[in-house]
């Protein structure tokens, strides 16, 4: 991969690089095409990556579709389909790992401790490996982007990072490849995150400034669905990731809801 990377970089071929964990769908593809749009040649990663599953967490039964995924990014005229093994990734006596600072350790991190340090840690050895000019994120995973952005910054990555707008079915789920767990009630009720999220725009959009009701707005919502349990439901600043009291500028709704047995996560950057 290094060498395919070095020889592009050689001939001023531009690199465009979309790391993924595989279970490929439209959000994954939306990616892809920016990079296309936008680069010479564009590098995709499947990589079920164990350091930032905790223990009690899916990586063992996280979907995986080969096939599938291959088929997509042919679609998709992707160059380089890299699937490295877990072993190639970590071998034997890796002992070095990427400590994320504050904006790790809140919402995502704080219900998943160590989770923000798998992905930076993953995320960082695979820039050195494929050597792209830009990444692409999704904004499904907001804070994700939040730390990607703060990690190529504080390491000096030599990497432009460009986050995408979420991908949604048409009722509104945003496109995750952990949907493929839900039941057809489950589905029903997964619904209930982007109308909270519409919720909470909605009440911003006439007004209200107090960040706790828009907050409570969401998380009715939410409760009404027998099947869902709230993990977080809240309102916070787009960079430092801080819950705010008082809505003075853009702000970003962020909602974690189990459903059954599924987690899943979901977000909107308001502006006022
Ligand atoms: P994964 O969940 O496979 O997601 C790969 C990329 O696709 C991420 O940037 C994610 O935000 C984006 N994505 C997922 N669903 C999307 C949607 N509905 N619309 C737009 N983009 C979407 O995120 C990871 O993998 C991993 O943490 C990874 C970065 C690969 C590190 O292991």
């Amino acid at each position: 991969m290094q060498q395919w990377a070095d020889g592009q970089r050689r001939r001023g071929r531009t690199i465009g690089f979309v790391p993924t964990m595989g279970a490929l769908h439209e959000g994954h593809a939306s990616l892809m095409r920016s990079a296309r749009r936008r680069c010479d040649a564009v590098v995709v990663s499947l990589f079920v990556n164990p350091a930032q599953f905790g223990p009690n967490e899916d990586y063992a039964r996280y979907p995986r579709d080969p096939k599938g995924d291959s088929a997509l990014c042919r679609r998709e005229k992707v160059d380089i389909l890299f699937m490295p093994t877990a072993g190639a990734v970590y071998p034997e006596g890796h002992d070095t790992k990427i400590l994320v600072g504050r904006i790790g350790d809140v919402l995502e991190g704080a219900v998943r401790p160590g989770h923000f340090s798998g992905v930076a840690t993953v995320v960082a050895k695979l820039f050195q490996i494929v050597k792209p000019d830009l990444a692409f994120f999704g904004q499904k995973d907001y804070q994700q982007t939040v730390v990607i952005k703060r990690l190529v910054r504080d390491l000096n990555f030599p990497v432009k990072i460009i986050v995408s707008p979420t991908v949604r079915e048409k009722d509104g789920l945003a496109m995750s490849s952990r949907n493929r767990y839900l039941s057809d009630g489950e589905r029903g009720a997964a619904r209930f995150l982007f109308k909270a999220l519409q919720k909470g725009r909605e009440r911003i959009g006439q007004g209200e400034r107090d960040a706790a009701a828009v907050r409570d707005a969401m998380a009715l919502l939410i409760q009404e669905q027998p099947q869902a349990q709230i993990d977080y439901a809240t309102v916070v600043h787009p960079e430092t990731l801080q819950e705010v009291s008082k809505i003075e500028g853009p702000v970003v709704l962020l909602l974690a809801v189990r459903i059954g047995k599924t987690r899943l996560i979901d977000n909107l950057l308001v502006k006022i």
